[in-house]
């Protein structure tokens, strides 16, 4: 059965590798393994000094990485009171998560060196430098109580603006598959800007809005449908300012949207094939580098590095390649075979 597994696994590889437009293949360079029992890095960020990752994490804290003897260590905690009796390498997910958090998208304002994190739960929150201060500036005890789940988010580096999704409005993100399985269509795109406080939403009715990213010179921002599988943009200025279209359409669910240092994108792709043979879904984890211009200019399978668990992120900063997911206990330095 395995071998079947495995022959199946390969044949489908291959037909996507055949038919996807510069296709490759990830060598695994480095892992930054988390510590015991963490997992799930989903997202990844640098500050402006260039060090990090700084990851998010399934115990509600957010860890940076020192080197290689010290490994990560906690940043900050999403939980202003956290319980660590609770919420310290705690079992279940479904409970804990929502009193300790759960940190998603990352990104830092490189010219206060605050973090800006979307927690599923706590809703977008400001993390101060060193991780001193941690403060919720947009969640269930804020003025907008509608957050249910907060999920991708970037950061303008000219501006400080901060564009996060809030995923829906409906379910939390414990209840993922349920949300998945649903055919919902409330989540929105919002826009944060520091120096005013001034919250404003720039895109709703989303079918799950999972990542974001603002092009290079800020005129746009592309968003993550999820369960659309696609990405749209937002037009921030000229003549289009605050008109949406369709970015691209993609053969598999968008994640997380990060600009690389030439102003393209990576983004994080899973496609999840229904296997007849064995009635469950097998997901081919992948990275997609498009261009401002909608040009797919490279395909990245991620295979050999998770299996068939999904990618949640796929960064290049200082000319590497990061990756990190949901299920992982590491973030990985890659490099594509060819
Ligand atoms: C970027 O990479 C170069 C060459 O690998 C290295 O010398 C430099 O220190 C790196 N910069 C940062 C900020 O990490
Ligand atoms: C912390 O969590 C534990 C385990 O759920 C619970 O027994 C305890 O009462 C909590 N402590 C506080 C101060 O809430
Ligand atoms: C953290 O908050 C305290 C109290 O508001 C303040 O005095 C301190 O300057 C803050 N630190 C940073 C790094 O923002």
């Amino acid at each position: 059965m395995l071998n079947m597994a495995m022959v199946l696994i390969t044949t489908t590889l291959m037909i996507l590798l055949l038919c996807s437009p510069t296709p490759s293949v990830a060598i695994l360079i480095k892992r930054f393994e988390l510590p015991e029992p963490v997992t799930g890095p989903e997202s990844l960020a640098f500050d402006r000094n260039g060090e990090g990752p700084y990851v998010s994490s399934s115990d509600g804290r957010i860890y940076k990485y020192v080197d290689s003897t010290e490994g990560f260590v906690e940043y900050a905690s999403m939980s202003p009171f956290r319980n660590t009796t609770l919420c310290d390498g705690f079992a279940d997910f479904s409970v804990g998560q929502a009193i300790c958090g759960r940190p998603l998208g990352l990104g830092f304002n490189h010219h206060t060196g605050d973090l800006y994190v979307a927690d599923a739960y706590f809703g977008l929150v400001k993390v101060s430098p060193g991780g001193e201060n941690v403060t919720r500036l947009f969640g269930p005890d804020n003025t907008y109580p509608s957050t249910m789940f907060t999920d991708g988010l970037d950061v303008d580096p000219d501006t400080g603006i901060v564009y996060f999704t809030e995923a829906s409005t409906n379910y939390q993100f414990k209840d993922f598959q349920t949300l998945i399985d649903s055919d919902d269509k409330s989540g929105s795109l919002l826009k944060y800007d520091p120096r005013t406080g001034e919250m404003t939403v720039l895109l709703s009715n989303l079918a799950v809005p999972s990542g974001v990213a603002v092009s290079r010179d800020g005129s746009f921002v592309l968003v993550g449908e999820y369960l659309a599988n696609r990405i749209q943009r937002v037009w921030l200025k000229g003549p289009r300012a605050y008109s949406s279209e369709l970015f691209m359409p993609l053969a598999g669910r968008p994640n997380n949207i990060k600009r690389d240092s030439t102003g393209q994108f990576w983004i994080s792709v899973n496609n999840f094939l229904r296997s007849p043979i064995f009635q469950r879904r097998i997901n081919f984890p992948r990275g997609v580098r498009v261009s401002e211009n909608r040009m797919i200019l490279q395909s990245v399978f991620l295979i050999a590095e998770y299996g068939t668990e999904a990618a949640s992120e796929i960064q290049e900063y200082n000319g590497t390649l990061y990756s990190g997911s949901l299920q992982a206990s590491y973030a990985t330095i890659f490099r594509p075979f060819f």
